[in-house]
C-alpha cells in the first residue's frame, strides 16, 4: 500500500486523479428516482438458533403488519386502505378507489393519476404519497392487512405466494425495491407527517436474513 502511494505521489495531480480511476471522479448529487444501495451478508443456513429467528420474525410481523405496508398488501377486494394515526378509524380508500384485478386502477382510475412517480417523498399532510415506481396495489396472494402472524409467516415461506422467492431473494427484493426509491423505503420515509414503519429498512433486511438462516420458524396460530 504505501509503497504505491509512494509512486503515486511522484505523478502530477491530473495523473494522480487519473490513475485513481473511477474513485477520483465527483460524484453528481444523489438523483431523486435513486435510493441508497444496501449491502448484505447471507447467512449460513442454521448459524442461527431458533430462538433468535422467531426473535427476529417478530419484529418481521410488526413491519409487515404495520399500515405503511399493509395499506397496500390488501386482499382480493382490491380496496386499498387508509389506516395508521392519520387516518383515525381503519377504512377503505376514500373516494370509492378499487385497484380492480389488475391492481393498478386500470379498469377504472390508475393510482398514478393522483398517486405521482416521483422519488420525492415528501408531501404535505393528506396529499397522495408517491413512489419512484408506479403507484399499485401488492399482489393478491400477498396479503398481510387483517392477517395473523402465523398467516403472514406461512406465506412469506412459501416461494409459491412469494413470487418465487425464498428468503435470500425476498431480501434482495428489498435491496433492490429501495434502490428504486419503491415502496419499501417509502415506508420508512413516508412524508405528510404518516408514521414511518417501525425498525428501519436496514434492520427489516437483516430480520429477514436472521429468519431465514434460523430456518423460517413460524408462531402458532
Ligand atoms: C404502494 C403500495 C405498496 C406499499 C406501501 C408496500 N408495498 Fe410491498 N409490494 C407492493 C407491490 C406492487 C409488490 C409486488 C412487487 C413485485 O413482485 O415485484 C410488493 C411486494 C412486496 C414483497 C415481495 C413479495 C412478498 O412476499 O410479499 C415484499 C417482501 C414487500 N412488498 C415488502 C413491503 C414492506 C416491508 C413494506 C412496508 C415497509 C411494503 N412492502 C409496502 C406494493 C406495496
Ligand atoms: C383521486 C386520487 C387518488 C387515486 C386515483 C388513488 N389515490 Fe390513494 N390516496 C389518495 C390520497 C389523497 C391519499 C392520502 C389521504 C390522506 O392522507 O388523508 C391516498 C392514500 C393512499 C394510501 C394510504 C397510504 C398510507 O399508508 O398512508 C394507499 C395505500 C393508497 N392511497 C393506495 C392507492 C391505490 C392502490 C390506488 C389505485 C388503485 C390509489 N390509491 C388511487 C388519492 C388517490
Amino acid at each position: 500500500m504505501s509503497q504505491a502511494f509512494t509512486r503515486r505521489a511522484g505523478l502530477g495531480l491530473a495523473a494522480l486523479l487519473a490513475s485513481l480511476g473511477p474513485l477520483a471522479v465527483v460524484l453528481p448529487p444523489a438523483r431523486a428516482d435513486t435510493g441508497p444501495q444496501i449491502a448484505f451478508e447471507v447467512p449460513e443456513e442454521g448459524s442461527v438458533s431458533a430462538e433468535e429467528g422467531a426473535a427476529a420474525f417478530g419484529r418481521i410481523y410488526e413491519v409487515v403488519s404495520h399500515p405503511r405496508c399493509a395499506n397496500c398488501h390488501v386482499g382480493e377486494d382490491n380496496r386499498p386502505m387508509w389506516s395508521g394515526p392519520s387516518y383515525g378509524q381503519a377504512r377503505p380508500h376514500g373516494m370509492n378507489i378499487t385497484g380492480g384485478e389488475s391492481r393498478i386502477g386500470a379498469e377504472t382510475l390508475l393510482c398514478s393519476t393522483c398517486h405521482r412517480t416521483n422519488g420525492d417523498f415528501d408531501t404535505d399532510p393528506h396529499a397522495p404519497p408517491r413512489a419512484g415506481l408506479d403507484w399499485r396495489l401488492a399482489p393478491v396472494e400477498f396479503q398481510w392487512f387483517d392477517r395473523s402472524a402465523a398467516e403472514i409467516c406461512a406465506q412469506l415461506s412459501d416461494p409459491g405466494r412469494t413470487g418465487g422467492r425464498d428468503w435470500v431473494a425476498l431480501a434482495e427484493h428489498l435491496t433492490e425495491d429501495a434502490g428504486h426509491r419503491g415502496f419499501v423505503l417509502w415506508g420508512w420515509n413516508p412524508g405528510g407527517a404518516r408514521e414511518p414503519a417501525p425498525y428501519s429498512l436496514e434492520t427489516h433486511v437483516q430480520d429477514i436474513l436472521t429468519w431465514g438462516a434460523a430456518g423460517q420458524p413460524c408462531p402458532a396460530e
